[in-house]
């Protein structure tokens, strides 16, 4: 797939790398763009089939803003964002960030997917635990296949990827970022997966 990682910290690093390594075309969109592979937001997600928003949670509208409804048209958009506050102890509450940029751009097709888990876990989650759950939600199926099939090539097997339904289902993840933070804190350790065990 033709893939734009908006982003180029931690997650927006360690995704890309790892679906360039399965054969995936990445380009990356960000504020300094430098070199081919690294463009502004908009011309990155130009040419791309699927777009990633490896960004904090805050400002995904607003750089999806910039790029425009024209620009991401029915493109399929992942977003692994969360919402922290400043002291990284509890997730947004209220409405979150993938029902808000889904209602923002109703024809994009918005897969909410990888924000229960630390970035090392995301690409290699049997690396240190036993068992790992990834959450979806999204309205389109056919997008949550595709984001699936990606998944799969991070090394997620069938049984850990859990749909959870449409895109509203994907606020009950991003709230559990309160939870994640709290283990973090009383672990010392972010190698963990927060799974369903049944
Ligand atoms: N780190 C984790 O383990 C983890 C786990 C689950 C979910 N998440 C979520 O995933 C998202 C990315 O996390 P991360 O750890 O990769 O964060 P990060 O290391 O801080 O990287 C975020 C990237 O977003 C871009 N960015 C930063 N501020 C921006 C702004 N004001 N406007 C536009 N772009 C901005 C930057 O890329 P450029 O400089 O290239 O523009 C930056 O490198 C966040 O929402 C985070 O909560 C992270």
């Amino acid at each position: 797939m033709n893939i734009a990682v908006l982003g180029t910290g931690k997650v927006g690093s360690t995704l890309g790398a790892r679906l360039t390594s399965r054969g995936h075309r990445v380009l990356y969109g960000s504020r300094t763009p430098r070199g081919a592979d690294r463009l502004d937001h908009r011309s990155a997600v130009a040419s791309c089939d699927l777009v990633i928003t490896a960004l904090p949670g805050d400002d995904v509208l607003g750089v999806l803003e910039e790029i425009g409804d024209e620009a991401l048209g029915d493109k399929i958009l992942l977003d692994p964002s969360a919402t922290i506050t400043p002291q990284i102890a509890t997730g947004h509450t209220g409405d979150g960030v993938a029902v808000r940029v889904q209602e923002r751009f109703p024809r994009t097709r918005v897969v909410k997917t990888l924000n229960t888990m630390n970035f090392a876990i995301m690409v290699d989650p049997l690396a240190s635990v036993p068992a790992a759950s990834v959450f979806v939600s999204g309205d389109d199926i056919a997008a949550k296949k595709a984001v699936t099939g990606l998944l799969g090539d991070l090394g997620w097997p069938d049984t850990g990827i859990i749909d959870l339904g449409g895109i509203g289902t994907a606020t009950a993840t991003e709230q559990a970022g309160s939870l994640y933070f709290a283990t973090v804190r009383a672990l010392g350790d972010a190698r963990f997966s927060l799974t369903v065990s049944r």
